[in-house]
């Protein structure tokens, strides 16, 4: 044991002035560690701010071209893909997410011919697609788990045919990585990478990507009957087990804020890298409190650096391009 005493130690030695604290800081935020989550829209015309999440968009197809020439100036190479749909496209199936040539395959096609370049992570789930919208098929009043696998391994392939290099299952039915792993090695599609949403908690931090994807639930049916409880975490090990069995290569966990400790544990006991998932929730919160001047601009990197610091290797977040431009 060290022992340490004053004056010998004086702690505040190191934080005299800025030059010194960033000599000795652990953690710093890199662009090339950062994702942008984007919502695309077959029904806006150029752009449109999404209500609840101020300064974020829906784009069409051309607005979003645009968007990621942006982004990848400022040095940020990788995007998360979100589709917002008509209701006409939406059933209780979710079966135009099995469409080879929806809007959402469509718009991969253009963004990978426009930047062969870009990872592009795509999440695996029905909920853009169901008019419950929930993440699965409905089927005797329950997200009914083994006729969604069927769905979400197919629709696995049509966004690899189309170029998604990540896929990104979100919608927490049992057994779907494994499904989606075998489908795609049936396919020859040896190096597609899934980022799973293993540690998903039921949260209301979603509320506002709700919003920005028109999945808002209409039935009585909880998201809590397939997403995980946020009272625990030993079944964040358990989930993490299944998928690392299964085949996934990245693990995420999700809110990230409100689960720090989940972050750490995961990523001091698993191999695979961490990824987390800073919310629309958590994005909303601190825009309407950066707006109403209730705390500074600052906060944005603190949150940030605290999820990096828990173990997260990336970080998703809608602050990705803020990030780029205001932290150098
Ligand atoms: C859909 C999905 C959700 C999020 C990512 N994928 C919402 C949900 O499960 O209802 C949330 C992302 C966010 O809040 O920013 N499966």
């Amino acid at each position: 044991m060290i022992t340490r005493n004053f004056p010998k130690t004086r702690a505040r030695r190191l934080r005299k002035n800025s030059v010194i604290r960033d000599l000795i800081s652990e953690t710093s935020l890199n662009q090339k560690k950062l994702i942008q989550p984007l919502f695309v829209s077959d029904t806006v015309k150029g752009v449109e701010e999404i209500s609840s999440m101020p300064n974020q968009f829906r784009f069409d197809q051309n607005s979003v071209l645009k968007e990621i020439e942006e982004l990848k100036g400022l040095g940020i190479n990788t995007i998360a893909l979100f589709p917002h749909l008509k209701s006409i496209k939406k059933d209780n199936e979710g079966s135009e997410a099995l469409n080879p040539e929806n809007f959402l395959c469509d718009t991969l096609k253009k963004i990978k011919q426009n930047f062969p370049d870009l990872v592009v992570i795509v999440d695996v789930a029905l909920d853009p697609y169901t008019t419950s919208g929930h993440d699965g098929i409905l089927k005797d009043g329950k997200v009914d788990n083994d006729l969604t696998l069927n769905a979400l391994s197919k629709m696995s392939i049509t966004l690899t045919h189309s170029g998604a290099d990540i896929l990104a299952p979100s919608d927490m039915m049992d057994g779907r990585i494994g499904y989606i792993r075998d489908e795609l090695e049936k396919n020859d599609f040896k190096d597609t990478v899934i980022l799973s949403y293993a540690v998903k908690y039921a949260s209301s931090y979603y509320g506002p990507f709700r919003d920005a994807v028109g999945s808002k639930q209409k039935e009585g049916i909880s998201k809590k009957t397939y997403q995980m409880d946020f009272r625990n975490s030993k079944e964040a090990r358990k989930e993490v087990e299944l998928d690392i069995q299964e085949g996934a290569d990245i693990l995420m966990v999700k809110p990230a804020l409100p689960n720090l400790d989940v972050i750490k544990v995961v990523s001091e006991e698993y191999d695979l890298p961490v990824f987390a998932y800073q919310v629309s929730g958590e994005y909303s919160m601190l825009m309407n409190g950066i707006d109403k001047n209730l705390f500074d601009s600052n906060v944005i990197p603190e949150t940030l650096v605290s999820i990096f610091r828990a173990g997260s290797s990336s970080v998703l977040t809608y602050f990705a391009k803020w990030i780029a431009e205001n932290n150098g």
